[in-house]
């Protein structure tokens, strides 16, 4: 891997996983990180490595969809490996309007699959990035594994479900070099206000409404993001070609309960006692939200050794007091000021090649 093209570097998994592999690893290779800059994609949250490692990343703004600009890319960088993180993340604006969320997540997968079939000469490996909502909602016992059958329930999953579909046939007809992993929800630093964490944290701390859909009783299985990239990383280098793992936390939760933890969390870092638990507000439920996911693990911990490190109070401490040191990037991503900085700083870069 030399030239390592990531996809959505820069969102929440893929800004962690760049900072991961550039000063954790032992990787020497090149990273070109290309992101539509989507309302979720700040190239801020890299400005330090780019600072760093200027011979080794590189930050290119292009849509995945653009095949002319994506094969002009794969082409001039001599693109010889590909982790694929780029899509639409979020289920409840999939159930406002999915347009977006096939144009990318679909689609735009297949484009990338078809310059790694156009490359297949010197491509080493394509690794897509997927999730454990493919496989629908659990009842009270078990646990998904890769032997899981689909059956996405919301447009989000049903689009991750097509692209991990096209990615596995794409090996088995053309011999693509592909692996697959399938996680649980991820939380951590970076991560857009707008999924269930980041937004309790931000709420609690800023003493507004904790909106808790349905019961509360839906449950996730919580994955520290930077466990998932070693997780990721660990795959890239060790997985079986054609290999599909699944990975998980070990962290189940009902929503409830881990609004409350947020809540006492806070209360405990900021001296406060038992005052936030009062915000917690019962909304109306998500439609076909899934009950309960839970990750099986035991493959990728099996084969390659992989196992979490972080346990989910471990994991929340940290989240927590990230978001509280960086209420200026929560601000400026809120109001998405970033825009400003993109014109200035990409000027050159923003021009639309090919
Ligand atoms: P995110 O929404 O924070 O980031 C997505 C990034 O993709 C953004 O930077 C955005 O600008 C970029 N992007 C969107 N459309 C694009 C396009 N057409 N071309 C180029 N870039 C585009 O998402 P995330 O939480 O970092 O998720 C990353 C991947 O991990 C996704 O594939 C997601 O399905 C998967 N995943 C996420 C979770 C989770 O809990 N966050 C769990 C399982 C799997
Ligand atoms: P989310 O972070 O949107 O991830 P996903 O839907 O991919 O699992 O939501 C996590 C859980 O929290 C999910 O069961 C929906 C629930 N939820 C709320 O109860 N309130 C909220 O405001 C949000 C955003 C999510």
């Amino acid at each position: 891997m030399k030239n390592l093209l990531i996809t959505g570097g820069c969102g929440f998994i893929g800004t962690n996983f760049i900072r991961y592999l550039l000063k954790d690893t032992r990787f020497r290779g090149r990273v070109i990180n290309v992101d539509k800059l989507t309302y979720a994609g700040n190239p801020e949250n890299l400005l330090d490595i780019e600072k760093r490692f200027k011979k080794r990343y590189r930050f290119i703004r292009a849509d995945i969809c653009n095949r002319k600009l994506m094969d002009s890319i794969f082409n001039e960088f001599e693109i010889d490996s590909v982790c694929h993180f780029a899509a639409e993340t979020h289920v409840d604006r999939s159930i406002y309007s999915s347009s977006s969320f096939i144009r990318t997540n679909v689609m735009g997968t297949h484009v990338l699959l078809e310059l790694t079939r156009k490359y297949s000469d010197r491509i080493e490996l394509f690794h897509h990035i997927s999730t454990d909502e493919v496989y629908g909602s659990l009842g009270e016992q078990g646990s998904f594994s890769e032997a899981s059958p689909y059956r996405p329930n919301n447009p989000y999953s049903a689009t991750k479900a097509a692209s991990d579909h096209l990615v596995r046939a794409y090996h088995r007809t053309y011999g693509i070099p592909v692996t697959i992993s399938n996680c649980s929800n991820n939380y951590g630093p970076y991560q857009f206000p707008e999924k269930f964490i980041p937004l309790m944290i931000l709420n609690v701390l800023e003493e507004k409404p904790l909106p808790i859909y349905g019961d509360g009783k839906h449950i996730r299985d919580w994955l520290y993001v930077t466990d998932h990239c070693r997780a990721v990383w660990s795959i890239m280098n060790s997985g079986r070609i054609g290999e599909t793992y699944t990975i998980g936390g070990g962290a189940e939760i009902q929503n409830l309960t881990l609004a409350e933890m947020i809540c006492n969390l806070v209360d405990r870092i900021k001296g406060r006692k038992n005052k936030s638990k009062r915000l917690i507000t019962f909304v109306k439920d998500r439609p076909g939200h899934d009950r309960r996911y839970s990750m099986d693990f035991s493959k990728i911990r099996r084969e390659l050794g992989w196992k979490p490190s972080e346990d989910i109070e471990s994991g929340l401490n940290k989240t927590i007091r990230w978001y509280m040191e960086n209420m200026e990037w929560v601000n400026r991503v809120r109001k998405g000021q970033y825009r400003k900085w993109i014109r200035l700083h990409y000027s050159e870069r923003l021009k639309q090649r090919g």
